[in-house]
């Protein structure tokens, strides 16, 4: 394995995710559904990994371990070195809200709140001032090319552009990572590379740390590791060998501009 060299002033930053060993089994009455038998994983600063495997393997359990929704039934998880494990509830709903941003497959976006309301709900919590919270909803809905549509409700948006005031979301607070469970699972092609083209700049250009569940083995591609899933284990762990380029492949697809409504 090679070390990746840390970033100027970065030295200090433990990896986002440190995972030994983690289990998780669900009781249902008298059954256990295992769903996780035992997980390893390290993801350093910066990685972007997309999550593989059939229906039932474990992919959201885990997801939903490493957004610290949920806990693990034994194993480690360290979140930016922090033992997650040693945390009570509500540090836990701390280091979640501070730490983590989330994409989901149904946008899960407030209706009758505009994009830019949707998008300064994680940081009501944060005690931060008004206008700063504006500004950086202002600044994030920017970042995915929707300054124009911050006034409008989700229903007077495509799924394309609720996808992206979802991502703006999970932007917002400057998380550690980002974890985004089939975002592209409802959204027809193009709008699905527009969403990677997305999510693959923020990583190139920011360093962002994403986690992507996906059944698509075309959207894998644009990932830089792809993790499998079978039955409850990780199967198979290798880097993409040669990512597919979203912002490339948008152009071989056509100069369609489906977020411009007044083109001639
Ligand atoms: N809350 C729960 N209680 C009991 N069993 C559960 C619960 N959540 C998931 N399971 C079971 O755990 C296993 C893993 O489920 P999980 O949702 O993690 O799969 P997945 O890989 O995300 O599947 P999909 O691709 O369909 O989303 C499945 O057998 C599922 O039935
Ligand atoms: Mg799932």
């Amino acid at each position: 394995m090679t070390m990746q060299q840390p970033a100027p002033g970065a030295a200090a930053v433990p990896p986002p995710i440190e995972i030994e060993n983690l289990v998780r089994t669900y009781h249902m009455g008298d059954m256990r559904v295992h769903a996780l038998r035992g997980i390893s994983l390290r993801v350093a600063h910066g990685e972007f990994v997309a999550v593989m495997g059939a229906s039932g393997s474990g992919k959201s359990t885990f997801m939903n371990l490493l957004g610290c929704l949920d806990r693990p039934t034994s194993g480690r998880y360290l979140l930016e070195g922090i033992d997650t494990g040693t945390l009570n509830r509500d540090q836990l709903a701390d280091i979640r809200n501070r730490k983590i941003g989330f994409v989901f497959q149904g946008f899960n976006l407030l209706p009758r709140t505009t994009a830019r309301e949707n998008v300064e709900l994680p940081l009501v919590y944060t005690h931060m001032r008004r206008r700063e919270r504006d500004r950086r909803a202002a600044d994030a809905l920017a970042n995915v090319g929707l300054v124009d549509r911050m006034d409008h409700m989700p229903n007077q948006l495509s799924g394309g552009q609720q996808q992206r005031v979802a991502i703006a979301r999970a932007l917002v607070v400057e998380p550690a990572i980002v974890l985004a469970d089939e975002p592209t699972g409802n959204l027809d092609s193009r709008t699905s590379v527009e969403i990677m083209g997305i999510l693959q700049r923020l990583n190139n250009e920011r360093a962002l740390t994403i986690i992507l569940v996906t059944h698509e083995p075309d959207v894998a591609q644009y990932a830089r590791r792809i993790v499998r899933f079978h039955d409850g284990r990780i199967v198979s762990d290798a880097p993409v060998a040669r990512p597919r380029d979203a912002a490339s492949d948008l152009e071989t697809l056509g100069a369609e501009t489906p977020c411009e409504d007044d083109s001639p």
